[in-house]
């Protein structure tokens, strides 16, 4: 496969939709990041990497780090996990409040903002070093010690960070938190701050891809198993209230953030990052839906 021709095609094939959408702004210190950039990363399982654009420039990977966090729970609670949230669609919005009330503070699935403050409460009560361990296990699993959090992005969600306030409120009355609420909330803000390049990103990814090959990063070991079980939850609950719009689209199971990227594996075959801050009104990447959705339809390979 030429993925780098394809990767070419795709550079081209996407400049119509280089003006679409706006980057998040209800975070304040994302909202000076240039909108206009683009970067894409494929690492394929042979041990090749194929890049283009702004494919070194690090941003914030929000959201993407939830699959970090569930890898995490997983490996400290195995199927536990589930007895504090549930593995279902949520068809609504990532920072939704309705569907966490009615269902009594057990947050739908871990890739929603409620699932992961739990997620946060988790690795606080577990983690004797919770801030060093998580950074150390995202080091491990993209072979690269320089990336770390960025406090500025954390003060200034902290500083808006009304709604999730509201959601770790919710599920503190529901008793589905056990750490101090602003505790957690601010771990759950580091976590999100975290920065990478689409290069480190799809590096890191291509350990879910690789799901037949042991995981063990910085003591967080998984079976090829639960690895699996992962991945389906990236393809049923990765994009929120978009999730059955990407799988129509694109196929494959993935990752987004509001910082603009998409992460997104081909089980057995290769990883992809891809960052473009521009987002539609579910909070995903115009560009980078546009460029996965080119690369599955391009390549002919989809898991379907
Ligand atoms: O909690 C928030 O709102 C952000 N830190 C993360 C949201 C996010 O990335 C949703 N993704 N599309």
């Amino acid at each position: 496969m030429n993925y780098h021709q394809i990767l070419e095609n795709i550079y081209m094939d996407i400049r119509p939709y280089a003006q679409v959408g706006k980057q998040a702004d209800y975070i304040p210190a994302l909202a000076s990041v240039d909108p206009d950039q683009f970067g894409i990363c494929i690492n394929t399982l042979q041990g090749d990497e194929y890049a283009l654009g702004q494919a070194d420039t690090r941003f914030s990977i929000q959201s993407i780090s939830k699959v970090f966090s569930l890898a995490y729970c997983m490996s400290i609670l195995g199927d536990n996990i589930w007895l504090r949230m549930d593995k279902e669609p949520s068809g609504t919005a990532f920072n939704s409040l309705i569907q966490l009330e009615l269902e009594k503070g057990y947050p739908r699935n871990p890739f929603i903002n409620a699932g992961a403050i739990v997620m946060s409460d988790i690795l606080l009560s577990h983690l004797s070093h919770p801030r060093e361990d998580y950074i150390a296990f995202i080091r491990e699993i993209s072979h690269n010690d320089t990336i770390n959090y960025n406090d500025v992005v954390v003060r200034s969600e902290e500083s808006q960070g009304y709604l999730n306030a509201a959601i770790a409120n919710l599920l503190k009355y529901y008793h589905n938190i056990d750490n101090d609420i602003a505790d957690v909330l601010h771990f759950y803000f580091l976590t999100c701050s975290v920065e990478m390049s689409c290069k480190e990103l799809s590096q890191a990814f291509l350990a879910f891809a690789n799901h037949r090959q042991s995981f063990d990063y910085h003591g967080v070991s998984l079976t090829s198993s639960q690895v699996k079980r992962i991945n389906a939850i990236m393809q049923t609950c990765g994009f929120y209230d978009e999730a059955g719009e990407f799988s129509y689209l694109v196929g494959l199971p993935g990752k987004s953030g509001v910082g603009g990227g998409i992460a997104a594996i081909y089980p057995s075959r290769y990883s992809v990052a891809v960052w473009s801050p521009r987002l539609n009104e579910k909070g995903n990447s115009v560009m980078g839906m546009k460029a996965l959705e080119l690369l599955t339809t391009e390549t002919e390979e989809s898991i379907f």
